[in-house]
C-alpha cells in the first residue's frame, strides 16, 4: 500500500493499516536486515518493543549507541529529544522516529528564546543541560549531561565555578543537595515524575516493610527523601539486580519494570502510583505513544524522519561530544 504523506504533517505518523495475518515481529526483523538498520529503544517503552530492539537503554546508553553504530538507520523508539540527539551525533545516517507527536514535558518547558535571555543575564556561569532538551537548547549549552552522569560532571569543574542547571529543577536541586554547590536552576519539570503519590507511596510500604523504595531523580525531594536507593533508570535496574532485597516499589515510569522482572523474575516489583488516577501505574504519555505498528510502518517507509538544522547540529555536537568524553 502507498503511504499518504499529508499523514506525517497532520498526524505525526504514517496511518497505514496492517493486514492482520502479518507476522509483525518477523516483518520487522526481516526489513531491519535488509535496510541494515538498528532499533534503539529507552526503557520507557512497552515491553513488545523493548523485546525487539536491537539495544535498550537509558538516555546516556543510547547517546553512546547511536554514536558508536555503522548501522544506515536508527529507529529510535523513545522520544523526540533522543532521537534528534542520535542525529546530531551521526548526521550522515538516517534517523527515524514512529510518531514525532512523542515530545517530552521537560523539553518542552525550556524555550530557546527565554533560554537565551536567562544564559545572557547570568553570561559568568556554565551552562549544563539535560540530555532531555532540543537541540536548540543544546547549543546555548556547554556540557550536557543525562541523570547517569551529570554528578560526576559538575564535579568536575571547580567547586567556585557559577552553573546553570537546566531544565530539571528537582534533578538540579538533587544534585546542589548532593554536591553541596548552589547551581542556579531552570525552573521545569518532568510531568510523570512530578506526580508521584507521597501518600499512596507510604502505604504500600506499610503493606509491604520489606520493600525497598527506589527512585529517579526527577522526582520531587518528598519523594527522594523516603527512597532508600535514588538513581537513573539504568541505575535503578542495576541496583535491583545486584540488591539481596526481594522487594522494591519502583518510583519511575513503569516502562522499566519489564526489565527488572526479567533481569529478577523470582523479585517482586511494585509500579509506585501517581496522586491523580486511580491507575497503579506511571506511564509517559510520549513514550506510550510508540506502537508496534507506528515502528513497523515507520521501517517499511522510512518515515517521519528527525532532521536537524546543520548550523544547530553542529553547535549542539560539541556541548554532547564534551559530555561523552566525561562519561
Ligand atoms: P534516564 O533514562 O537518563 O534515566 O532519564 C529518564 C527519562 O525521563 C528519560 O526521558
Ligand atoms: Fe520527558 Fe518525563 Fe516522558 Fe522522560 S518521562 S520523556 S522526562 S516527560
Amino acid at each position: 500500500m502507498k503511504y499518504n504523506i499529508n499523514d506525517i504533517k497532520e498526524k505525526g505518523f504514517l496511518d497505514i493499516e496492517i493486514d492482520e495475518n502479518l507476522n509483525i515481529v518477523e516483518e520487522i526483523g526481516r526489513l531491519k536486515k535488509e535496510k541494515n538498520a538498528i532499533i534503539l529503544a529507552h526503557y520507557y517503552q512497552e515491553a513488545e518493543i523493548q523485546d525487539i530492539a536491537d539495544y535498550i537503554g537509558d538516555s546516556l546508553g543510547l547517546s553512546q549507541e547511536a554514536a558508536k553504530t555503522d548501522a544506515d538507520i536508527i529507529l529510535f523508539a523513545g522520544v523526540h529529544f533522543m532521537a534528534e540527539t542520535a542525529k546530531i551525533l551521526s548526521p550522515d545516517k538516517k534517523v527515524i522516529l514512529p510518531d514525532l507527536n512523542a515530545g517530552c514535558s521537560l523539553a518542552e518547558s525550556c524555550k530557546p528564546k527565554d533560554f537565551k535571555k536567562f544564559v545572557e543575564k547570568h553570561n559568568n556561569h556554565i551552562v549544563i543541560s539535560y540530555v532531555n532538551t532540543s537541540a536548540e537548547i543544546k547549543a546555548l549549552t556547554d556540557i550536557v549531561c543525562t541523570s547517569t552522569n551529570a554528578v560526576k560532571i559538575i564535579e568536575s569543574l571547580p567547586k567556585e565555578q557559577k552553573i546553570i542547571f537546566a531544565p530539571d529543577k528537582n534533578l538540579g536541586n538533587y544534585i546542589n543537595g548532593l554536591t553541596g554547590r548552589n547551581m542556579l536552576l531552570w525552573d521545569g519539570a518532568c510531568q510523570v515524575h512530578e506526580k508521584f503519590s507521597l501518600e499512596k507511596i507510604l502505604q504500600l510500604k506499610k503493606e509491604n516493610p520489606e520493600a525497598k523504595i527506589i527512585a529517579h531523580p526527577e522526582c520531587e525531594n518528598q519523594i527522594l527523601i523516603i527512597a532508600d536507593f535514588i538513581g537513573s533508570t539504568s541505575a535503578l535496574l542495576n541496583y535491583t539486580k545486584s540488591k539481596e532485597n526481594n522487594s522494591f516499589i519502583v518510583a519511575t515510569e513503569s516502562g522499566i519494570l519489564h526489565q527488572m522482572r526479567k533481569k529478577s523474575p523470582d523479585k517482586i516489583f511494585i509500579p509506585a502510583p501517581p496522586n491523580d488516577s486511580t491507575c497503579a501505574c506511571n506511564d509517559c504519555e510520549y513514550m506510550k505513544l510508540n506502537t508496534m505498528k507506528k515502528l513497523y510502518n515507520c521501517l517499511k517507509y522510512e518515515l517521519p524522519e528527525v532532521n536537524v538544522d546543520e548550523k544547530i547540529r553542529e553547535r549542539a555536537l560539541l556541548p554532547i561530544k564534551r559530555m561523552l568524553e566525561l562519561s
